[in-house]
């Protein structure tokens, strides 16, 4: 009797596991497919760390390291260096990946790069985060962290606190040899291999640090900017995402400066390549259309010795700009 009264209780126990079970499996199954993206929780007394975001160049203002430097309240020298380019009078190409250097800091428990931007004329919380900060932020994460000001009511010259979407490496990942995470915003021609490609970062990296594992469509979903995890900053600087690149086979008029380092050719093998300065081979000003090892070179012809200024002795003083 014992025994079947127990079996009894055994098996609507049973039942109660499979219903709760049952609950628990479409509890799960009703959250999206995707994650929330990266874990953005710190503790207030965490320190702030440097980092980067990755910014793409644009039209208008955001060709000009300059006027990207000011943006992010950063130094000029620091963003050229970031982006081993030698001038910092590059002119950028729409498009063009640059890691912005940025000090990322805890606030109310969630990782932000703290940038103020004067207001002008026409601006919305909305339109500056998605087109000037490219997606690094949101317009909701503006409200929070501005809690004073009126969104609907905004002034010429009023000082609004953008917060970038960043993350500092916890101890444990550090340790683990995590040096930075990359804010980056996917974009529509996204796919998780050419990401992992543009930085040298492993897929299974990207996909676990930013949980989207069961994720089929990303450009589908509404997430935050992805957390590249980066243990050699060399690495990511080499990598195809940050190469200084010239437009396929279209040298624009007005290069200025030096795309990436140069690289130095020895005087003959540079008017060989240019047939010695041929007037058919100039693109524009001094720049000239070379062809050396079987690779579409841009040639700069400098006034100064550039390779006093470089430190190199017995080269010509013509630099290279590369059209990879
Ligand atoms: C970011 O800015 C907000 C608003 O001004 C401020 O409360 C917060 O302390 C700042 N965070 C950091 C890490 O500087
Ligand atoms: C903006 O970011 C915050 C913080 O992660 C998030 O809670 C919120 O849903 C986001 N808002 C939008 C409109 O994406
Ligand atoms: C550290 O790396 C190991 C092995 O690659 C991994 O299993 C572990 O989850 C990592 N820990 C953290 C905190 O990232
Ligand atoms: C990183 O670059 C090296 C050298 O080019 C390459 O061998 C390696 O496969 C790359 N790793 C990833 C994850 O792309």
């Amino acid at each position: 009797m014992a025994i079947s009264f127990f079996s009894h209780q055994w098996q609507s126990l049973q039942a109660l596991f499979f219903i709760l079970d049952y609950v628990l499996a479409s509890y799960i199954r009703a959250r999206p497919s995707y994650g929330d993206g990266a874990d953005f929780w710190c503790l207030e007394s965490s320190a702030p760390c440097s980092t980067y975001a990755a910014y793409f160049a644009q039209e208008l203002d955001f060709l000009d390291l300059r006027n990207i430097a000011n943006l992010f309240r950063t130094s000029l020298q620091e963003i050229a260096r970031a982006s081993n380019l030698v001038s910092e009078d590059t002119r950028l190409f729409p498009g063009q990946l640059l890691p912005v250097p940025i000090t990322c800091g805890c606030t109310m428990n969630h990782y932000f790069a703290n940038i103020t931007y004067d207001i002008k004329l026409g601006d919305t919380y909305y339109t500056i985060s998605t087109t000037v900060f490219e997606s690094l932020t949101n317009f909701t994460a503006v409200e929070q962290m501005n809690p004073f000001l009126e969104p609907k009511n905004l002034h010429t010259g009023e000082e609004v606190v953008f917060p970038l979407f960043c993350k500092c490496p916890s101890k444990a990942e550090s340790e683990n040899g995590t040096e930075y995470f990359i804010s980056y915003v996917w974009q529509p021609k996204d796919s998780i291999w050419s990401v992992s490609a543009m930085f040298n970062v492993s897929a299974p990296a990207i996909i676990d640090e930013n949980k989207l594992n069961g994720y089929t469509d990303i450009s589908s979903a509404v997430i935050p900017p992805l957390m590249i995890p980066v243990s050699d900053w060399s690495d990511v600087t080499r990598s195809e995402g940050f190469r200084p690149k010239i437009m396929q086979d279209k040298l624009l008029p007005g290069v200025s400066g030096y795309l990436g380092k140069p690289i130095m050719y020895d005087a003959d093998v540079i008017m060989r390549a240019t047939m010695n300065l041929n007037e058919h081979r100039r693109v524009v000003g001094s720049v000239y259309r070379a062809t050396i090892d079987g690779k579409l070179l841009a040639i700069k012809k400098t006034k100064e010795d550039i390779a006093k200024e470089l430190k190199i002795s017995g080269r010509s003083s013509l630099s290279v700009a590369e059209n990879p």
